[in-house]
């Protein structure tokens, strides 16, 4: 959600901070700030609204120093104002935090009884205070005594003028990692924040601590214990981070996916026998064989995945599948044994609930697999398996690549889990088959992008959306849906299209544009005859189909085709040209395609 950065060296901090904090942008862009120690003291600028207001005033009257954090944010405690933004200073500390104190109210009062005073409405403030009162003349122990009267999550990066040549930094629930430099160390939430200086990273765990200093760091307990730590090499070019010539990520991501597609699938599909290769799985033949049920949580278009992957597991590997939300499945009872394969589906492997819920999982006996894109993510770090995305760092708040990247993960799962049931080596190869051709096919809907702009033109003053589909493309209905109304901020509703007319039908008039997803697949019929009760009223039908169909005419007033596949892939192609009339509308409006309002790319808080 929001965004961290720190570094300690013997560079001036200002600009690898904000530098590194427009690379986090895309995490929370509601107000930003920077600290530096100075030499003589230290000095906090914040400002509202985007970074370039804060960039801007510092151009105007700059900070010098090399030792400094930074913070992008997106507002949990308190209006996103000047005084809310991060950095948070008392007297001579400085705190960027992630994460939500949940203890704040209380230790807000018992600071404010010491004679404490507040000038923001945040959780984050009363940590900045806990720190200056512990102080007794080294920052680490500070921080360790304010983080053992704390209850939450964090993320934080803490200076001080009085111990002034270091960043302390420590997580619990919310990422962070020390980057390794030559005589310069980084501290941020997410490698892009840091990927121009350095490729060596070390990821703190919760529970953990990084001390760093220009002249190196280390890794402790909150009992102040030395902790050894392996580092990793981080495989992204800095040229993924980039928009790479195209106006929005979100355009770029649209278009990398013939690409992406390749990747999740490369060195896994083994098409001749119909089967996927599996590295990371960490699960035997007879652990395979010997589940009864599949969970599969997740949030948002994740969840949409989700619901398209308990169709391919109940289908073709026959066994009992439940999609949970996430954010709901934590707090009931579920069914959950160490029958249970729970399949944990996230883009960054830090959503706050999607990761509580595999813990939950865990702990009732389960075996996780984790369908994650962020490598050295939490998620990634805890399951006890995973299928790598491999779709590369996704930027635009609103996730395309992920998605059609998780399908065809979830589709690589199934055929291990069926083949090894009853699924055929026939049928296996028709999908795998299929499967290979789907990058292609992607790479022949981007290129019809422009009839897609047509339509939007026409459509982008609508007030509202329906979006229709039945089988496989239920899913993607609600994941077109979701696409227009988090970046057009046009409401939008996905439904079952049989569903509507228990319902929604009273929406449609003369006005109303109705999305059907209705490729030639097993329910085409069903989805004609839910066209035609739209039709009949009125609405504006807009088609998403596969060839050629003379029921349709008089039916429709625009038409979208997309390549033949099989049924089960359908979603793959079908989700494209609602991704393209997504953005297509939104830029059209106007808006803030890669940051639209009130959204964050990673929810890592409940
Ligand atoms: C929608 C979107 C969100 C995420 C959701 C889960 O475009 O991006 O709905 O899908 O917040 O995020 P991950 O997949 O990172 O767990």
């Amino acid at each position: 959600m929001c965004g961290i950065v720190g570094y300690v060296g013997h560079r001036d901090s200002q600009s690898i901070l904000i530098e590194g904090l427009k690379k986090l942008e895309y995490r929370g862009y509601d107000s930003a700030g920077i600290a530096v120690y100075t030499g003589k003291g230290m000095e906090v600028r914040k400002a509202k609204g985007r970074l370039a207001v804060l960039e801007g005033q510092l151009k105007e009257k700059p900070i010098a120093g090399s030792v400094g954090i930074g913070h992008t944010r997106w507002a949990t405690h308190g209006k996103p104002t000047e005084n809310n933004a991060h950095p948070h200073a008392s007297g001579k500390v400085a705190v960027v935090h992630n994460g939500i104190i949940e203890n704040y109210a209380a230790l807000r009062k018992m600071l404010k009884m010491q004679g404490h005073t507040f000038t923001s409405e945040t959780d984050t403030e009363v940590l900045a205070h806990l720190i200056e009162a512990a102080y007794d003349g080294k920052l680490e122990d500070a921080v360790i005594d304010a983080l053992n009267l704390v209850e939450g999550t964090y993320g934080i990066a803490v200076i001080s003028s009085k111990d002034p040549d270091k960043i302390v930094c420590a997580r619990k629930g919310s990422p962070l990692l020390i980057g390794l430099g030559e005589n310069e160390y980084y501290v941020a939430s997410d490698v892009a924040a840091i990927l121009q200086h350095t490729r060596q990273v070390v990821y703190l765990d919760d529970g953990e601590m990084g001390v760093l200093t220009k002249n190196g760091y280390e890794v402790l307990d909150l009992n102040a214990r030395r902790i050894k730590k392996g580092v990793s090499r981080i495989d992204w070019s800095l040229d993924e981070i980039e928009k790479g010539g195209y106006d929005h990520f979100m355009l770029k991501e649209i278009f990398e996916q013939p690409n992406t597609i390749f990747e999740t699938m490369r060195g896994r599909l083994v098409a001749e026998e119909g089967f996927s290769k599996l590295g990371g799985l960490n699960l035997s033949k007879e652990e395979l064989l010997s589940f009864d049920q599949v969970v599969i949580t997740a949030c948002g278009t994740s969840w949409h995945s989700a619901l398209i992957g308990e169709m391919y597991i109940e289908e073709l590997a026959r066994i009992r599948t439940e999609v949970e939300y996430a954010s709901e499945f934590r707090y009931r009872n579920p069914i959950v044994n160490d029958k249970t394969l729970c399949v944990v589906v996230s883009q960054s492997g830090e959503t706050a609930d999607t990761l509580a819920a595999m813990r939950e999982a865990k702990q009732r006996g389960a075996k996780t697999l984790g369908l994650v894109n962020v490598v050295g993510s939490t998620i990634a770090r805890e399951d006890h398996g995973g299928i790598y995305l491999h779709a590369g760092p996704e930027i635009g708040v609103a996730s395309t690549k992920a998605f059609t990247s998780q399908v065809i993960a979830l589709a690589l799962l199934t055929l291990k889990l069926a083949r090894l049931r009853t699924m055929s080596v026939l049928k296996g190869r028709e999908v795998a088959e299929a499967m290979l051709a789907l990058p292609q096919q992607v790479q022949q809907i981007l290129e019809g992008a422009s009839e897609i702009e047509k339509i939007a033109e026409r459509f982008k003053n609508a007030s509202n959306f329906l979006y229709l589909g039945r089988g496989y493309n239920f899913p993607v209905a609600l994941e077109g849906a979701l696409k227009l109304k988090e970046i057009s901020y046009i409401h939008a509703e996905g439904y079952p299209a049989a569903e509507m007319k228990h319902g929604p039908i009273a929406l449609i008039d003369e006005e109303m544009p109705v999305v059907f997803v209705a490729p030639h697949d097993a329910v085409f019929e069903k989805v004609v005859s839910n066209i035609q009760e739209v039709k009949a009223r009125g609405g504006k039908v807009i088609c998403i189909t596969s060839q050629e169909e003379p029921v349709l005419d008089g039916l429709i007033d625009f038409e979208l085709r997309v390549p033949q596949t099989v049924d089960m892939l359908y979603p793959v192609l079908t989700v494209i040209p609602l991704q393209l009339l997504a953005y297509y509308i939104a830029v059209k409006r106007g808006l803030n395609v890669d940051q639209p309002r009130n959204l964050a790319k990673s929810v890592t808080v409940e």
